[in-house]
């Protein structure tokens, strides 16, 4: 009997809980309505079944509990309830995943005047890039990934020459234009997400995958990462800026290029410490450290300057210039006692190198 109660409880608890959770979808912004329908069909789908498999277990165990029927009938085999099982589970299952294939066909296969962005994952940052006035974005191979060629763009391509090139977390997108997202990854799995547009998909090294979408409301979202891909992972988080396509227009025209580089972040105006604010914002350095001294993957650069760090082997050294070009040409060489030894290399000039450690001294305080 107390089987039973149990059983009915959780049945009871589990839709309770599934209607009174505060825990719903984010507003739709985007196109993809059927998503959330087939949802609805998967979730209508299994609380049927959940409900009746419970049910039916729960009137057994009551029905034919120890003491009122001796034995059980014994029959190996019966066509007529086979058949009919195999009917009524053939169906649902086909009811099931029937409306999921049919919506990722229309995922995966974009209207043909969709407009292409690239969205490049790496550990751990976004970066992405569009195609220039030419409407053709540039080949690019992670061959060519370089200091100065973060999105690895073909030199010998001139369809790339164009390109605006997004180093920064945050995308902007026109309103109501077809998407079409193509993923790359050059280290390890990523997955591009952002829960109001329905749309995510894996990012594997070594090939292209694709999705689309059109944003329908303007606003600011948040786009995640949904791979564990190491431990700065959750810190992968970027924006997706949904505007109307006048002040969409204005701000990629204003984008660097390939052929129109940002005004080398002013290398003559601007001081070595704004150059490496900058650096340490576009090669993601801000994923792991932090600068306000809130602890993340890596030591915070708020006070770093000056005071004596302790390593993993015992050592001790004060933090000034010299250590800090050497930890970040050489981040495995010493790992900093209590983090892990994940910090990878930057490919930095001299005089980038210089402007950081700049940056990095006018935290000290
Ligand atoms: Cu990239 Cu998680």
């Amino acid at each position: 009997m107390l089987m039973v109660i149990v059983l009915l409880v959780m049945v009871v608890g589990s839709l309770l809980f599934h209607f009174i959770a505060p825990w719903h979808a984010l507003p739709l912004a985007s196109n993809w309505r059927d998503m959330d329908q087939t949802l609805t069909i998967t979730f209508v789908i299994t609380g049927i079944f959940f409900v009746v498999l419970n049910g039916i277990l729960a009137y057994t165990v009551l029905r034919f509990r120890r003491g009122k029927v001796q034995g059980a009938a014994y029959q190996p085999t019966n066509h007529k309830l086979e058949r009919w099982l195999t009917i009524v589970t053939a169906v649902f299952i086909a009811a099931l995943l029937a409306p999921g294939l049919s919506v990722y066909a229309d995922y995966v296969r974009p209207p043909s005047h969709a407009m292409e962005v690239e969205v490049l994952g790496n550990q751990w940052q976004w970066r992405y890039r569009f195609p220039g006035p030419d409407g053709k974005l540039g080949r690019s191979d992670a061959r060519f990934i370089s200091p100065s060629n973060a999105f690895g763009l073909d030199p010998d391509d001139a369809n790339g020459n164009d390109d605006p090139l997004i180093e920064s977390n945050e995308l902007r997108l026109p309103q109501d234009r077809p998407i079409k997202m193509l993923l790359r990854s050059i280290d390890v799995l990523h997955d591009f997400y952002v829960p109001q547009f329905r749309a995510r998909m894996n990012m594997v090294p070594g090939q292209i995958s694709s999705f689309w979408f059109t944003p329908t409301k303007a606003g600011r979202y948040e786009a995640m990462c949904a791979q564990l891909c190491g431990v700065g992972h959750a810190n992968m988080r970027g924006a997706v800026v949904v505007e109307p396509a006048p002040a969409f227009e204005a701000w990629v025209k204003a984008q660097p290029s390939r052929s129109a580089p940002a005004q080398a972040a002013a290398g003559d105006a601007a001081s070595p410490v704004a150059l490496g604010m900058a650096l340490a914002k576009s090669k993601a350095c801000v994923a792991c450290h932090s600068v306000d001294g809130s602890a993340s993957v890596g030591p915070s650069w708020k006070g770093l300057f000056g005071k004596t760090e302790a390593f993993a082997d015992g050592s001790q050294a004060k933090v000034d210039q010299a250590f800090l070009i050497h930890e970040i040409k050489e981040p495995q060489a010493r790992v900093v006692k209590g983090f892990p030894p994940v910090m990878p290399k930057s490919e930095l000039s001299e005089a980038e190198l210089a402007a950081l450690v700049a940056y990095i001294e006018s935290l000290a305080k």
